[in-house]
């Protein structure tokens, strides 16, 4: 078991904060502007139509940075998520808590407009652009709940580390197969640029079938643009492949060693054999 941590001066016991919406500056608010222009610019075509959907649904352009009350009334209404505003990275099971209660936990702060594209930790521009359009999809709605409770769960069969990278390979990398090729849902994809393009147009990546045993024994890079990306074939197939009980699956893992990150196994369905040129000219530096 985790121990547990008190939040920090100023939250409420769950961790959360007011946005306090009126203190962002002008300069914070064009920042805001810059990054939601650059990348509404760079998703038709490359984000899947549930994100692109949910970007036009909820209007995250109008004045600058979202207020979190705006917000929540318009994606209240579609699929009874909300977005608390939380100081930073908040302890596991009080994150797992608030998805489990269909509460997504946003940062409040912006990135410095000189660290347009490197973030040491989410800010609400990755936290709201990059996550909630894809929460005013139904299914995937379902899906974070689900992952919420099934966090929990892994917190106290002491699995995180497995079910994590579930999360990082979906939630945070996902691509979705369509028939005019792999598309972006993955939050840490769509609010990046770079990562954006070199996602899907990259040769140095692999791009490989979703299979749930397998991602949780692959490790992930978090310094760096990913080695492997999993292509799920539908949202409902996501949120099928994951109602099971995972219970046995841990079990079967306890038994089983990771899988290095670029390799590509004969059972694997592969859409792309990456080159890994990428990565390894980063190692060569
Ligand atoms: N079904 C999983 C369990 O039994 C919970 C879960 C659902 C995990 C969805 C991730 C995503 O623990
Ligand atoms: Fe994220």
């Amino acid at each position: 078991m985790t121990e547990t941590i008190s939040p920090p001066p100023g939250s409420r016991p769950d961790w959360t904060i007011d946005q306090d919406w009126a203190r962002y500056s002008d300069a914070e608010h064009r920042t805001w502007t810059r990054l939601y222009e650059r990348q509404s610019a760079l998703l038709p075509g490359r984000a899947c139509d549930a994100f692109l959907r949910g970007l036009d649904a909820l209007d995250l352009h109008q004045g600058g940075i979202p207020q979190f009350a705006r917000l929540n009334e318009q994606l209240g209404k579609l699929t009874g998520w909300s977005v608390v505003a939380v100081p930073g990275l908040v302890p596991d099971e009080v994150f797992f808590d608030h998805l489990a209660h269909r509460r997504f936990p946003a940062g409040r702060f912006i990135r410095d407009p000189h660290q347009l594209d490197y973030l040491e930790e989410p800010d609400i521009f990755h936290d709201v652009f990059g996550h909630v359009p894809m929460l005013t999809d139904p299914v995937f709605a379902n899906y974070m709940q689900a992952y919420g409770e099934g966090g929990l769960r892994a917190l106290g069969l002491d699995q995180l580390h497995n079910l994590a990278r579930l999360y990082w390979y979906t939630v945070e990398f996902g691509l979705l197969a369509t028939p005019a090729g792999p598309r972006l849902y993955g939050a840490g994809i769509v609010s990046s640029s770079a990562e954006t393009v070199f996602a899907l147009e990259d040769p140095s990546p692999n791009r490989l079938g979703f299979d749930l045993l397998r991602i949780m024994r692959t490790p992930y890079r978090i310094d760096d643009f990913q080695q492997t990306y999993f292509v799920v074939s539908s949202l409902d197939d996501l949120l099928e492949a994951t109602l099971r009980d995972f219970a046995a699956i841990y079990q079967c893992l306890r038994g089983s060693s990771d899988i290095a990150i670029e390799s590509v196994l004969g059972s694997d369905r592969v859409f792309t054999s990456g080159t890994q040129a990428y990565a390894r000219s980063r190692v060569a530096q």
